[in-house]
């Protein structure tokens, strides 16, 4: 990747602010996990259930975006600054499918999602500004914690909607990839208060989003 000034990244920083918050991520670079899957038949309020799912996970991965950013703002190394960038590509992909997943589903994504991409943009700098190991270390417990949510997802949704199972199964196998990269890097082991707080925070969030 080529060296940008300071100012050139907060500009693509902004662009990728508001085009996640006003739902018109950039292109994705991997197909539709569910496009060769037939849909399935849902009553409204299964249909109603899985949208609300779906729409938890694309609220997670504007936050996911803004944790990134966040992250690679305050970074201090290049290659990290990297690694991280490739990682964010990946989420933007995630973002795209469960928006997709959700619009399917005739349903809206989180009224939220400005205050999550907010709070995480702050969470991901501060991260960052402590140096490395723990901006890993912070991204590296992110990742598990979204590893074991979807999950808990996989197993709430119905064995017949394949086309959502799709697009969470590949986004779990990839958030399992950004761990391990995080750790091949250098994260730190977070402290357990830490990690109990984040798993708090993150259970305020889905219950709002699943609603909001
Ligand atoms: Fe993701
Ligand atoms: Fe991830």
């Amino acid at each position: 990747m080529r060296d940008y000034s300071a100012f050139d990244r907060l500009l693509m920083q902004f662009d990728t602010a508001v085009r996640t918050v006003a739902g018109k991520p950039v292109a994705t670079q991997r197909p539709y996990p569910a496009a060769e899957i037939e849909e399935t038949e849902l009553d409204a309020t299964g249909r109603a259930h899985i949208a609300a799912l779906m729409r938890v996970n694309h609220a997670g991965e504007v936050s996911a975006q803004a944790l990134y950013q966040g992250q690679a703002l305050t970074a201090r190394n290049p290659a990290l600054r990297d690694t991280l960038a490739e990682a964010a590509a990946e989420e933007n992909d995630h973002l795209v499918w469960t928006e997709n997943r959700i619009h399917e589903l005739g349903d809206h994504t989180s009224r939220l999602n400005p205050l999550w991409y907010g709070g995480s943009f702050a969470i991901g700098a501060l991260a960052g500004a402590l140096g490395d190991k723990w901006n890993l270390g912070f991204l590296a417990e992110t990742e598990h914690q979204v590893v074991a949510h979807l999950g808990e997802h996989l197993e709430q949704l119905p064995a017949t909607d394949a086309r959502s199972r799709a697009i969470l199964q590949q986004m779990q196998v990839d958030e399992a990839r950004h761990a391990t990269t995080a750790i091949d890097h250098g994260a730190t082991e977070l402290p357990g208060l830490v990690k109990k707080l984040m798993q708090a925070m993150s259970k305020i969030m889905t219950r709002s989003a699943y609603r909001i």
